[in-house]
């Protein structure tokens, strides 16, 4: 992912808590393992050489368990934590170099945290907690106030303004977080395991909330989740951290589907791997794609070259108008009548695929499928030709979601 286009970007980041970060940031300490450090020296790595980029509009999601150096990594980005090195670039900035003036400036405007036990003022109500972030910037109050019903609607808690925090449920009181965080319309977005103190009905309509918010927001997000099922629903990407380091990066199938090794294989066991994969994660380019105004002849060559029993046949602008056959072309031909295109020739493919569609959903619709032709469309919500499921790959797929993994592998034969 090229760095110009980022939104934020990670570069080298490290942590070492203890008297003397700078020892252990040479080159004979850097090297060892974090117990091996802090065993010898004292010293904490909690964060160690870490590197990744987000996206505007990205929801990036970094899991961990417990002291793997999460809190650290998001308290670092506002420098809330003083990074022992590395740098943080936001819109290309480094604020890791910012002077104090600037960084104030940058966390009053540009980045809003939520934090896990909501961290609401207790002795100012519902409204005065949601204005806060404008209050600092010297906003006056009409405008703070108007902002502050509005994020409160946004939330869903108009006629609580004037509560206190101690009034209102867990729930209710990390939405206030929330609208908070959103009060001074930050374009970055940090959320340390906000969710996570909430029961689990209230902790999925907030997630849900979450979803419909970012729709309308479209922030960049860094969210923090010890929970699989929320990186999963939340994160367009998800790094997983272990000892100070991230240990895999990629999207959710590539987590699941390829995890680097045990301690991520870990994570993802007992998730239906066929719920989260789509379409578009086992859709190649089209083997043979033919334009409806090229002849028989031209159809079947290309038939020929792929070793394929049909083709794909698109308009000018790769609509799918539908396949032609290796029979059919060959039968015209052989019948020696000459035609100029293949409008008389081509039949509906037997289903479309969309490329978001789950796989789970694809499996269940093949359950009495014919596979008369060897690979599936698949096509955007205009009918462009994306790409192909062959059925090959729905093999695949299946073998794969009926392999264990090497943990449940280890418990089988033992
Ligand atoms: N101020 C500090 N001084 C010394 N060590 C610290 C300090 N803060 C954090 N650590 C250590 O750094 C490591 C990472 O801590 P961090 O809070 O970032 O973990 P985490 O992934 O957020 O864990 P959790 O899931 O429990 O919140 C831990 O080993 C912790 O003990
Ligand atoms: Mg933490």
């Amino acid at each position: 992912m090229s760095l110009t286009n980022a939104k934020l970007s990670v570069i080298g980041l490290w942590k070492v808590f203890g008297p003397h970060p700078k020892r252990i940031l040479q080159p004979e300490w850097r090297s060892r393992s974090r117990k091996e450090v802090q065993q010898e020296t004292g010293h904490v790595i909690a964060l160690k050489d870490v590197t990744f980029h987000v996206q505007q509009g990205e929801t990036f999601v970094v899991m961990g368990l417990s002291g793997s150096g999460k809190s650290t990594l998001v308290r670092c980005l506002l420098r809330l934590i003083e990074p022992s090195e590395g740098q943080v670039l936001v819109d290309g900035e480094d604020i890791v170099r910012y002077g104090s003036r600037r960084l104030t400036r940058f966390r009053r405007r540009k980045a809003g945290m939520v934090f896990q036990r909501f961290g609401l003022m207790p002795h100012r109500c519902v409204l005065d907690n949601v204005a806060w972030g404008l209050e600092i910037q010297g906003v006056d109050r009409r405008t703070r106030e108007r902002r502050a019903h509005e994020l409160l609607e946004t939330v869903d808690l108009v006629g609580w303004e004037n509560s206190y925090p101690h009034e209102l449920s867990g729930g209710m009181q990390q939405r206030v977080g929330l609208a908070r965080a959103l009060a001074a319309d930050p374009e970055i977005l940090l959320m340390d395991e906000p969710f996570s103190a909430l029961d689990p009905l209230i902790r999925r309509e907030m997630q849900d909330e979450l979803i419909r918010l970012q729709v309308k927001i479209n922030k960049t997000i860094v969210f923090i989740t010890h929970d699989l099922d929320e990186a999963l629903k939340l994160g367009s990407r998800i790094a997983i951290m272990r000892d100070g380091e991230i240990i895999q990066c990629g999207t959710s199938e590539e987590i699941i589907m390829s995890p680097a090794d045990e301690y991520v294989g870990e994570f993802t066991r007992g998730v239906r791997k066929a719920d989260i994969l789509s379409v578009s994660s086992i859709m190649k380019p089209p083997k043979t794609r033919v334009y409806i105004w090229q002849g028989p002849a031209l159809a079947l060559n290309a038939m020929r070259e792929a070793e394929e029993e049909f083709a794909f046949v698109v308009d000018s602008q790769e609509q799918l108008l539908g396949v032609v056959t290796f029979q059919a072309a060959t039968k015209a031909i052989d019948r020696g009548a000459w035609r100029p295109d293949l409008h008389d020739l081509i039949e509906k493919a037997p289903m479309t695929l969309f490329p978001n569609a789950p796989v789970s959903w694809l499996l269940s619709k093949l359950l009495d499928y014919d596979w008369r032709l060897e690979a599936l469309p698949v096509v955007d919500s205009e009918g462009k030709l994306l790409g192909e499921v062959h059925r090959t790959a729905v093999r695949g797929i299946t073998t794969a979601i009926a392999t264990p993994n090497a943990k449940e592998k280890a418990a089988q034969s033992a």
